[in-house]
């Protein structure tokens, strides 16, 4: 899909760059670090969105269809995305919304109705159960609604889009020791690991409360897309802050921090979870001296 993105004329960064971080905690330690800056592959499909959605879409065009439909919250990321890779490559989308309409749409939803998305909205019960394959009603209601359709998850992680991030550490050129990237789905983290050499490990930051059960998640995802597990993974579970999508004084604190010695102002639902729970790990000298750790700036 990027050949027919460029095509378009859609330009994206890719390899995103790397760019090492000077900091004074990881140099005591004697520590490096390094952004890979997926934010930069494109301002309306960043970071793992696109790395998610492009085998994806060379799949729906592939198998000839024009319409995308997925699913999310209202304030979701990847329901944005989509509507914009959507606008910006040709299919015509459609977004299954958990919960009632509110309206005026806020802005998120606003945004996609802006690139075209047409918004549905499901009740948090059936929501929850539509991906039962002992419950294809959903599914098939919808079809019955909008026709024929190419079906992206939400959150977009299947095994496609696990290929996709798998691409993140290939991207990378020189040895490093450690990659870090954030959790929600688990589908991000389900490629890069699977995808690491002997000796470099994954370490995994739950954005959600009680995010222990994204291994199952990972390994599952890592089945269908790989043919297997890997073990060089780890998801830490305590930087959540209180849950998905909340924020204390104290990681506010944080992303000021990060803005004014590094000028770069921190994705606060994901990323800023992640980039505090490293400086975490290494005042805690969970990592040796010398180890070169990249951090994944997923958005
Ligand atoms: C910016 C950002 N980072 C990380 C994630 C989590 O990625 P995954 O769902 O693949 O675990 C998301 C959500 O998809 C996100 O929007």
């Amino acid at each position: 899909m990027e050949g027919r993105a460029a095509a378009l004329g859609l330009e994206l960064r890719i390899p995103s760059p790397v760019e090492e971080v000077e900091d004074d905690l990881f140099a005591r330690q004697r520590i490096r670090l390094y952004l890979k800056r997926d934010d930069l592959i494109h301002p309306e499909v960043p970071g793992n969105k696109w790395r998610k959605l492009n085998y994806n879409l060379e799949a729906a065009a592939d198998l000839g269809h024009d319409t995308l439909l997925t699913f999310g919250g209202a304030y979701s990321n990847h329901i944005r995305a989509t509507a914009a890779a959507g606008h910006h490559l040709g299919f015509s989308t459609i977004g299954v919304i958990r919960g009632e309409e509110r309206l005026p749409l806020n802005p998120s939803l606003a945004y996609a109705a802006s690139r075209g998305m047409q918004l549905t909205y499901m009740d948090r019960a059936t929501y929850r159960v539509k991906k039962n394959p002992k419950n294809p009603e959903a599914i098939e209601a919808l079809h019955q609604q909008f026709g024929d359709f190419y079906l992206l998850p939400e959150g977009g992680s299947n095994e496609l889009a696990a290929r996709g991030c798998a691409e993140i550490p290939q991207e990378i050129a020189f040895a490093f020791d450690v990659i870090c990237c954030p959790c929600g789905t688990g589908g991000t983290l389900a490629g890069i690991a699977a995808e690491l050499q002997r000796g470099q490990r994954a370490i995994a930051f739950s954005a959600l409360k009680g995010g222990q059960f994204l291994a199952a998640e990972v390994d599952e995802l890592q089945r269908r897309a790989f043919g297997a597990t890997s073990d060089n993974y780890t998801i830490e579970c305590e930087f959540h802050f209180g849950g998905f999508a909340r924020k204390t004084a104290e990681l506010q604190a944080f992303i000021d921090d990060f803005r004014q010695r590094h000028g770069l102002t921190l994705e606060w639902v994901y990323v800023a979870k992640m980039m505090y729970g490293i400086r975490a790990l290494a005042e805690r000298g969970v990592f040796q001296p010398g180890t070169r750790v990249v951090a994944v700036i997923t958005g």
